[in-house]
């Protein structure tokens, strides 16, 4: 392959170097463009630019590959658990198992949130959407711990994502507390963290509680499967926030609030919302999947198709399984959950979707697992994006500590030439 990429442009000729991947992905550095051309490059959506270097995460959404830091997702899911994938995504390299332990007792050093925090909560309506509670109550968080990190001290930054993994999944279960009107439950420093997102949410102060090992066992795996995917929407938010050096709470308040679209992240809930749709209009799926064909009608299939993952998503695959265990393990019978399978078999089989490789992402089945263990679909975001924090954290550390420039994309103006202003008695 040649090194540089010519462009002829306004008869001239000029060139460009090529950055090459670890595994053979290609960019046209274009970094000298307007400098050197006057011109700008135009990629609404990002379909074709490249914002970094990452050493992360690597997907090929053509091969249906998903890999943290080299391991392959499906390794992971079946060998490892949340936070030690937490660990190798933020610091580069799987722990030992005395860091390990580490990690797991630091983070249970800032278990604790701030009693303040909860007179903030109390200020939201109880229908308030968990996500925006959320988005709020992770900005508040800097107000509580103010001092900005030193991301070239290792020490600093170690304290920062420890108390960031703390904090974040005992409010995140607060907003959904909130929402039901249970007190605010205190994280339980002997049990392990899945265990405690479990317990923070459903324990009550009448009787004990006991975690489902199949069900504790499912949500390690959505959240591993959910912990990062490189350059997507709401990571490239944390990154773009990060980049004004806004501090790590600023920044990831930000990254929930782009999750929270249909497009994004809130697409677990759309599902739900969909399947119960299509059911309380009588369970015709046939007419459902006419709808998401119709180029008239704006439905889409929600829980189908995906930005990167043109053959098949690699997480689905996995999730489905677990989602197969958990269903059969709690013995639910659901007429919502029937729906979603009578939907999956319909599209798999149906040629519009065949040929536009339209499969279900992984939100399709997780959906499906919260609401089978009991989760409100408001809450699946939240759940998508406890899984998505060490990814951000990772990816805001990378892109702090390679000193990245801030993120301030150019533009083509198409408004109206020079006019001149009238008196408002004129117009
Ligand atoms: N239902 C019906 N048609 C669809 C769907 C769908 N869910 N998704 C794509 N298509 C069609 C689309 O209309 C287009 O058809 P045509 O070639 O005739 O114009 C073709 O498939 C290609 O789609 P596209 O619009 O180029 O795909 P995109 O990369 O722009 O959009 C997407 C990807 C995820 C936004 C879209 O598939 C979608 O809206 N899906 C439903 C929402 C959803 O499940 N989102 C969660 C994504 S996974 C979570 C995450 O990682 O964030």
């Amino acid at each position: 392959m040649s090194k540089t990429a010519i462009l002829e442009f306004d008869g001239k000729k000029y060139e460009f170097p090529l950055i090459v991947g670890t595994e053979d992905e290609v960019a046209i550095d274009i970094d000298k463009l307007r400098g050197e051309t006057g011109a700008i490059t135009m990629d609404p959506g990002y379909k074709n630019s490249g914002s970094c270097k990452s050493e992360i995460t690597f997907l090929d959404g053509e091969k249906g590959i998903l890999r943290y830091r080299g391991y392959s997702i499906e390794d992971l899911a079946e060998k490892s658990d949340f936070l030690e994938v937490s660990y190798l995504l933020v610091f580069g390299e799987l722990p030992t198992s005395s860091q390990l332990e580490k990690f797991e007792n630091d983070i249970r050093k800032y278990t604790l949130v701030h009693e303040e925090m909860k007179n903030i909560i109390d200020g939201f309506p109880k229908t308030a959407h968990p996500m925006g509670v959320l988005a709020s109550l992770t900005s508040a968080l800097t107000a509580f711990n103010p001092k900005s990190v030193n991301v070239a001290n290792d020490k600093e930054m170690y304290e920062a994502v420890c108390k960031t993994m703390a904090k974040f999944l005992v409010i995140a279960t607060w907003t959904y507390r909130k929402a039901m009107g249970y007190p605010l439950n205190y994280y339980d420093n002997t049990k392990s963290y899945v265990e405690n997102f479990m317990q923070l949410m459903f324990a009550l102060p009448t009787g004990p509680y006991k975690a489902n090992p199949v069900v504790v066992n499912a949500l390690d795996k959505l959240f591993i499967l959910h912990a990062d995917h490189e350059q997507n929407c709401s990571t490239s938010t944390v990154r773009m926030v990060g980049s004004s050096h806004a501090g790590l709470f600023a920044s990831i308040s930000a990254g929930v609030s782009a999750l929270w679209g249909p497009l994004h992240g809130g697409a677990n809930q759309a599902v739900l919302e969909m399947l119960e749709a299509i059911q309380k209009d009588g369970g015709d799926v046939e007419k459902y999947l006419a709808k998401a064909k119709d180029k008239e009608d704006p439905f889409r299939l929600m829980g189908f198709g995906h930005r990167v993952y043109k053959n098949f998503d690699p997480r689905a695959k996995i999730i489905k399984k677990a989602a197969d265990e958990v269903l059969n393990d709690l013995g639910v019978d659901d007429p919502v959950l029937s729906i979603a399978k009578k939907l999956e078999e319909a599209a798999l089989q149906d040629e519009y979707f065949k040929s536009r490789n339209l499969y279900p992402n992984v939100d399709f089945y997780s959906g499906i697992i919260y609401r089978s263990m009991g989760i409100p679909t408001e809450m699946f975001t939240v759940l998508f994006a406890i899984g998505r924090l060490p990814g951000w954290i990772a990816q805001w550390k990378e892109m702090r500590v390679n000193k990245e420039p801030i993120g301030r994309p150019r533009q083509i103006y198409t408004g109206s030439p020079l006019r001149e202003f009238k008196p408002i008695n004129e117009r």
